[in-house]
């Protein structure tokens, strides 16, 4: 069986791919540091694969702690969740963004290099894209980026780039993400931010069950459908498939692989809100406010890439996303806590 080790795999994407993983017939080798995760998350992991599994509270930018897992484990890849990614706030500590996500990359790489192992698989985004000339958005447009995040994203394509130029030994896989949403059908696992929720779904969540008032529609003034902010919002269940089908590729020495993992389809903030309110039966409170400063009115991705590569395609509704978030808030009214 083949080792995998994820890094950050206690968090919202990793915890949902390792159970992929072992759908797979792959042994994850979990490591992450909690600095955004509990440990509660792999218990519950544990609990819906009805397995115990190997985790290690390290951090990556911890050579000597990530050199031992290596030496323990012989590891035939790594995905790299591990790095933080809250927009804002990267604008108000770009030091310790650059450090943690960028530090923690070559940290890794590094420590995999000593151990030849080569295979990597990379987590993303289409904040790559920055405010893109034209949807669906294909893998070779423009990129470029609007804050100290997206900067973190984009350096590290370009790092991993001229790896794969300078060594055709190493394969890896760069996943851009789309709008990842929605839970693990158990309502077991889910995403449990911090504080006052920044991305859509979260927010909705917790308006749906009380805790928030009334959900802000950062402006209804774009040029889409209802003027609302077109978002191609995927399942995270889908996208932790598209790990696995990742993995599976790196491991047949692909070489460089740069895909998107969106569903293709673009859907409004309103469609949103409209879906959740018909799964939860009832009516979200929401308003109009101004816009978010930074965002952009329409970003969906071009699949076709992903399908061809990976074989990858989305198969979860909007209905399935709004329904399974619903059901982790229910089941989980305080998170992991
Ligand atoms: P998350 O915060 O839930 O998961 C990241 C995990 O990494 C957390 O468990 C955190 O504790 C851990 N971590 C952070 N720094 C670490 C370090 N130095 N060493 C070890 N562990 C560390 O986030 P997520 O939503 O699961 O995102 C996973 C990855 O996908 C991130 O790199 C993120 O930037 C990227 N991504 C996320 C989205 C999204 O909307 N969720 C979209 C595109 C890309
Ligand atoms: C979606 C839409 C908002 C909250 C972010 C990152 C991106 C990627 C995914 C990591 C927008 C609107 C939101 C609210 C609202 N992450 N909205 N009221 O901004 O598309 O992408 O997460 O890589 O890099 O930027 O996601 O969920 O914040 O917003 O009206 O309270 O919902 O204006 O149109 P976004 P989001």
């Amino acid at each position: 069986m083949k080792n995998i080790l994820v890094a950050g795999g206690a968090g919202y994407i990793g915890s949902h791919t390792v159970i992929e993983l072992i759908n797979a017939g792959y042994n994850p080798i979990i490591v992450d540091n909690l600095s955004n995760s509990k440990e509660e998350s792999i218990k519950r992991v544990e609990g819906i694969v009805n397995k115990s599994l190997t985790f290690y509270k390290a951090d990556v930018l911890d050579k000597d702690a990530m050199r031992k897992i290596f030496t323990t484990h012989s590891i035939d890849a790594v995905i790299n969740f591990a790095g933080f990614k809250a927009v804002g706030e990267s604008c108000q500590k770009p030091i310790e963004y650059y450090h943690n996500n960028i530090g923690g990359l070559i940290a890794l790489v590094e420590v995999m290099r000593e151990f030849n192992c080569k295979n990597l698989v990379f987590s993303s985004s289409a904040t790559v894209y920055g405010d893109p000339e034209s949807v669906p958005i294909k893998e070779d447009a423009k990129l470029s980026t609007t804050n100290p995040y997206g900067s973190t994203k984009l350096f590290i394509e370009y790092i991993l780039k001229d790896i794969c130029k300078a060594d055709s030994s190493w394969n890896v896989a760069i996943l851009r993400y789309f709008n990842p949403v929605g839970a693990h059908e158990s309502g077991l696992i889910g995403e449990d931010p911090n504080g006052i929720p920044n991305n859509l779904c979260p927010y909705i969540t917790k308006v749906a069950v009380g805790k928030l008032e009334c959900l802000n529609i950062f402006g209804n003034d774009y040029d889409t459908k209802d003027g609302t902010g077109v978002r191609d919002f995927i399942h995270v269940v889908d996208l932790s498939k598209g790990h696995v089908l990742a993995v599976n590729k790196i491991l047949e020495n692909s070489g460089l692989v740069i895909v998107n993992l969106g569903t293709g389809t673009g859907y409004s903030v309103l469609e949103m809100v409209n879906t959740f309110s018909k799964v939860l039966g009832k009516e979200i409170p929401y308003k109009f406010a101004p816009r978010r400063p930074g965002d952009i009115g329409t970003c969906y991705a071009d699949t076709t890439k992903a399908q061809e590569v990976l074989g990858f395609k989305a198969t979860k509704t909007l209905e399935d996303m709004c329904r399974d978030a619903l059901n982790f808030q229910l089941k989980n009214p305080n998170g992991y806590n």
